[in-house]
């Protein structure tokens, strides 16, 4: 791996004729880049026919590269199969849930359980490791591309093949299958395995017990075809990884199961450019990136420099906010600082998207920008292997995600989103640094706990969260947690089932509330999409709903717990009212944070170093911070100017 922080991104040279890749290495030293991603969509000039595999052109563009000391990602291309492979097996093709074949011409355009694609992938790895195993420049590889995104689940034969078995390892019997999908329930019971379709479309609301085994199947096959692929690679003794798309537009895939799977954690991430204050949503993908990591480093593997060419309208990048992207993601763990991508391609159906290398060249501010990062970013390096450390978890379980968000909830205004977003807005605002975890694991070192409509939890992890209280551990939960067991079935009893003990309360009935209706709680608060009668029994009641459904009764409780605290939020609040609460909850659990800064301000402590970022219009003054500040060399002055960021060595 580069020494400091790698600096570079995805490079697809295969689109530019000789003298422009001449002139890429030769702008990539002006710019400090030192490791690129390359190979990730060359499937066809890699392998032009089957078992005809053409590794020159790789050969030259590596040595290229190496001579001018850049390091190489190499990446395995099975995201783009070739043409010839699409023809020769058309069956391999994904299948959407609506029975539509997915067209070529695209990419994801095969099926990761499709006996002749794994076969193929395969044999391309295995290439690849003999080839390029022991080449100096190659430092490391990236299998794929964002698994998952597009395409997550896939219905077509083999799929449904491969489903079969999956389910036959997970329940060996059909009468531990029906207990656990209920198929008592519409008369769903099966009397033979290969009764069982996938849960593809269907004119009302399929078993949703099938369809979240469904989405663990989808998640463990695309897994496994990474495994296959990683297994090989790994005969080269270099670190193997894929790039998630973990906060973006990739819901499908459960990272806990992947992350123990990736010799290094890879995350891309897309500003929502039509978003305000879109860094918070950035915050919280590094964080999450780091939590998968277990709170080590890890590598942004690609971020824009500026527009989207995918989202509705291409917004730009305002003047230094790529910087204060990326030196956020630094800040929050990352090792590196990695575009999509290096050149501005000409054709294909991402030429609107933003790069390092604009179409307008080096006489542009893009360009401009990219170079000075990159010395920024050269000057990082005290910052490497720099370890986060945060006083708060929220959980985080994509099973509770996918299961949430199926058809018929109490409210179609439920998303697991909406709660995490909220909360995590409200703790960035605090200036609280915070690690995701699975409501299974081990949470004892953290002050406080936020558990946010986690609406799927297995008993097992209700007793870890119950046992985490009881030793000194402080708690919150929202409303619409703990519901359902791991098959989608409500636990027995009244609401909610598997924590209405440690939160000595239940809930008799929920009353969410009309499109625009509010409600209003003791001491103003507002809350939205919610509202349900909580029975206290050994909690006492924080506040009360003032309004609507439930005038009068509790809408924020406190139970004392064993040795510790677990409090419940039954309204859905935001903004500075959800703050407000928040701090007070924050307080009770001796999180420290610092209190006169503005809430545009970022501050993260990586290692020895304070991130400082401002988002605001003006200059922000810190005081009892000192040390050399890394960007420029020289002691920190206590100012942060409007949009800048420093980086304060406090060992200095
Ligand atoms: C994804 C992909 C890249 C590219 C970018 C563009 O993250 O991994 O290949 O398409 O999006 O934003």
């Amino acid at each position: 791996m580069p020494e400091g922080i790698a600096f570079g991104g995805d490079y697809n040279p295969e689109q530019w004729p000789l003298e422009v890749q001449e002139e890429d290495v030769r702008l990539m030293r002006q710019a400090g880049v030192n490791l690129v991603s390359l190979g990730i969509f060359a499937w066809v000039l890699m392998e032009p026919a089957e078992g005809v595999y053409e590794f020159g052109w790789l050969d030259t563009i590596i040595d290229r590269l190496h001579s001018a000391d850049i390091s190489v990602n190499l990446g395995t291309p099975t995201t783009v199969p070739p043409a010839w492979f699409s023809r020769k097996y058309p069956d391999a093709s994904p299948m959407t849930r609506e029975g539509v074949r997915v067209g070529a011409g695209a990419r994801e355009t095969a099926c990761s359980s499709h006996p002749a694609f794994r076969a193929a992938s395969a044999r391309l790895a295995e290439r690849l490791v003999a080839r390029y195993g022991e080449h100096p420049a190659v430092v490391m590889w990236h299998v794929h591309n964002e698994y998952g995104a597009p395409l997550g689940e896939c219905y077509c034969e083999s799929s449904v093949a491969a489903w079969r078995d999956w389910l036959r390892h997970r329940y060996e019997s059909l009468d531990a299958l029906n207990t656990s999908w209920g198929t008592a329930f519409w008369g769903q019971h099966y009397g033979e395995w290969d009764e069982i379709d996938a849960p593809r479309w269907s004119h009302t609301v399929v078993n949703p017990a099938q369809r979240l085994d469904y989405a663990r199947f989808a998640n463990e096959e695309h897994l496994s075809h990474y495994r296959l692929q990683r297994d090989i690679l790994r005969q080269s003794g270099k670190p193997v990884t894929t790039n998630f798309a973990g906060t973006v537009n990739c819901k499908s895939m459960d990272l806990w199961r992947w992350a123990p799977e990736l010799d290094v954690i890879a995350n891309d991430h897309y500003l929502n450019g039509e978003q305000p204050d879109n860094h918070i949503q950035l915050a919280m993908s590094a964080d999450l990136s780091r939590s998968l990591a277990g709170g080590g480093p890890w590598l942004l593997m690609e971020h824009s420099t500026s527009a989207i060419s995918w989202q509705p309208r291409g917004i730009a990048k305002r003047p230094g906010e790529m910087r204060r992207n990326s030196l956020a993601h630094v800040a929050r763990g990352s090792d590196s600082v990695l575009f999509f991508q290096w050149r501005a391609s000409r054709y294909g159906a991402e030429k609107w998207h933003s790069a390092m290398i604009p179409h307008a060249g080096t006489d542009s501010q893009i360009w401009r920008d990219v170079v000075s990062l990159g010395a920024d970013v050269g000057r990082l390096a005290p910052v490497k292997d720099g370890r986060v450390t945060s006083e708060v978890a929220m959980v985080w379980d994509w099973e509770s995600y996918w299961a949430l968000e199926l058809e018929w909830r109490p409210s179609g205004d439920l998303r697991f989103r909406e709660r995490v977003d909220a909360f995590y807005e409200a703790l960035w605002r605090e200036h609280v640094t915070v690690d995701f975890v699975h409501p299974s694991a081990d949470i004892s070192g953290y002050r406080l706990v936020v558990v946010p409509s986690s609406y799927l939890l297995a008993e097992s992890s209700a007793k870890n969260l119950q046992r985490y209280v009881e030793s000194g551990g402080h708690l919150l939960v929202s409303y619409f947690s703990g519901i359902v067991d791991e098959n989608d079935t409500v636990h027995a009893g009244a609401y909610p089932g598997a924590l209405r003990e440690v939160l000595g309360l239940s809930v008799e009935e929920f009353h969410p509330l009309r499109e625009l209706e509010t409600v209003t709680l003791t001491g103003g608060a507002t809350g939205r999409i919610w509202s349900e009668r909580v029975r206290l029994e050994r909690a006492v009641a924080m506040r009360h709903f003032t309004d609507g459904p439930d005038t009068g009764h509790p809408a924020l409780t406190a139970n004392a717990f064993g040795g510790g605290t677990a409090s419940y939020l039954a309204a859905a609040l935001g903004g500075d009212d959800l703050r407000a609460l928040l701090g007070e909850v924050l307080d009770r659990a001796g999180v420290s944070r610092p209190r006169d800064l503005p809430d545009t301000l970022e501050l993260v402590r990586r290692g020895a170093c304070a991130f400082l970022i401002n988002h605001g219009d003006a200059p922000v003054t810190v005081t009892g911070l000192t040390g050399t500040d890394l960007l420029t060399g020289a002691p920190f002055t206590g100012e942060v100017p409007a949009g800048g960021v420093a980086v304060v060595n406090e060992a200095s």
